[in-house]
C-alpha cells in the first residue's frame, strides 16, 4: 500500500509536469527551425497554420516559402585548387567618386570565385595609395598595374566623342603582362575576361567561362540600348550571328563583359590587341577578336545564350547633392 505522502508526491508533482509536457507538444505553434542533421535549418512551407499575429503583423506561413541557415564553412577567396583554370579577370579602373564602392562591389564577387587572379589596371601615371589598399585589404590574387590614357585618346565628359574607346590603353597592358608571364608553351589552363569596374556579374558566369577552349561567349543584359544583346545561335549550337540593334554589321557585335579568351590562344597570336586607332565606336571588341577567332570559333555558353548571367552598367555622373552641406563635406572621409 502507498502511504499518504507518496500519493501526495504524486498529485502535486508528476501530474503537473505530465500535463505541462502534453500541452507542450501539442502547441498550436509549428516549429520554426527543424534542425537537420546537416546542421541546416529550414522552415518548412504550411498551408494551414498561422504564426501568432504579432501585432498587425501577421504573417501567414504560406508566404515563408523556405529559409536555409548554412553552417559556417566558407573562407576567401575559395582554397586554390591544382585541377581548375586560372580565370585571369582583366579590369581598367580610374579615378572618381564612385571608384572604391565599385571596386569593392566588384572585390565581394571576385572573392567567391575559386581559382581566379584579378589584373587591376589604372587609368593614371602610377599606381594610387587606395587601389594599393584596396587590393591588399581584399585578401584576393593579384596583380596591380597602371598606365595613363593619353589626352587625345581621353574622352572629355559625357558629351565627349563617343568613338573614344574607354580602358583600352589598360587591357592592352595587361595582356602584355600575360604575354611576358608566360611563355607561349606554358602547360597552365587559364581563361581570361575583361572585367569593367561598374557591371554586376553572377558567380555562375565566371564557371561557364572556365571551360573556354577558344572564345566563348553569352548575352549581356543593358547593352546597346536593348534589354540584353546577345550572340544567336542555331539548333547546333553554333553562333550564327548577333541579336543587336546598334550597328549589327560589327564583326563580333557583343561587349566586353560577353566574352572569354583562352590563355593559350592570347599567347599564340602575340599580335593580337585592342586597337586604338581607326576603329569606330563599339568596334573594340571586334578589333581583338577579329584577331584571334572567327564566328565558327565560337563556343556559345549560358545555356546556348538563353540565360543572362552579367549585367551591364553605364558609369553615370553622380550628383553630389549633400556636398557643401553641414555635416557632409569631411576631408578625411575617404568614400
Ligand atoms: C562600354 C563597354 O562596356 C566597355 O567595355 C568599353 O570599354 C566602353 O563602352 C568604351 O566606350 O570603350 P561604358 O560603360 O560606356 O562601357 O564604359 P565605362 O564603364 O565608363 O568604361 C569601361 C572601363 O574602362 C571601366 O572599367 C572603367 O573604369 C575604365 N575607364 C573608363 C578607364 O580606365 N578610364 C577612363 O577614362 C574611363
Ligand atoms: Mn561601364
Amino acid at each position: 500500500m502507498p502511504k499518504r505522502r507518496d500519493l501526495l508526491t504524486i498529485v502535486l508533482i508528476v501530474v503537473p509536469w505530465t500535463l505541462l509536457i502534453t500541452f507542450w507538444h501539442q502547441s498550436v505553434i509549428p516549429p520554426l527551425l527543424a534542425v537537420q542533421n546537416d546542421g541546416k535549418a529550414e522552415v518548412i512551407r504550411d498551408h494551414d497554420r498561422r504564426l501568432r499575429p504579432q501585432g498587425s503583423c501577421t504573417i501567414e506561413n504560406r508566404h515563408i516559402v523556405k529559409v536555409v541557415q548554412t553552417g559556417y564553412t566558407y573562407s576567401r577567396p575559395p582554397p586554390w585548387s591544382e585541377v581548375l583554370p586560372v580565370i585571369y579577370v582583366v579590369t581598367p579602373t580610374y579615378s572618381r567618386p564612385v571608384q572604391k564602392a565599385e571596386l569593392t562591389r566588384l572585390a565581394n564577387t571576385l572573392l567567391h570565385v575559386p581559382n581566379l587572379h584579378w589584373i587591376l589596371v589604372e587609368d593614371s601615371q602610377r599606381r594610387t595609395p587606395l587601389v594599393t589598399k584596396l587590393l591588399r585589404d581584399t585578401g584576393l590574387n593579384f596583380t596591380h598595374l597602371s598606365v595613363e590614357t593619353p589626352q587625345n585618346l581621353k574622352r572629355h565628359g559625357e558629351t565627349g566623342d563617343s568613338r573614344i574607346p574607354r580602358g583600352t590603353v589598360q587591357r592592352n597592358l595587361a595582356l602584355s603582362w600575360l604575354r611576358e608571364t608566360f611563355s607561349v608553351n606554358t602547360s597552365q589552363q587559364a581563361v581570361v575576361y575583361f572585367a569593367d569596374d561598374d557591371n554586376t556579374y553572377s558567380l555562375e558566369l565566371f564557371e561557364e567561362m572556365r571551360s573556354t577552349h577558344k572564345v566563348s561567349v553569352w548575352p549581356v543584359a543593358f547593352v546597346g540600348g536593348l534589354r540584353y544583346e546577345s550572340p544567336k545561335v542555331n539548333t547546333l549550337g553554333k553562333v550564327y550571328g548577333w541579336k543587336t540593334v546598334f550597328d549589327p554589321r560589327r564583326p563580333f557585335a557583343i561587349d566586353m563583359a560577353g566574352f572569354a579568351v583562352n590563355l593559350r590562344l592570347i599567347l599564340h597570336k602575340p599580335e593580337a590587341c585592342f586597337k586604338l586607332h581607326g576603329v569606330k565606336g563599339g568596334y573594340q571588341e571586334s578589333s581583338l577578336l577579329r584577331e584571334l577567332v572567327t564566328l565558327n570559333d565560337l563556343e556559345p555558353k549560358a545555356d546556348n545564350c538563353t540565360k543572362v548571367l552579367v549585367w551591364h552598367t553605364r558609369t553615370e555622373k553622380p550628383v553630389l547633392v549633400n556636398e557643401g552641406k553641414k555635416g557632409f563635406t569631411d576631408a578625411n572621409v575617404e568614400i
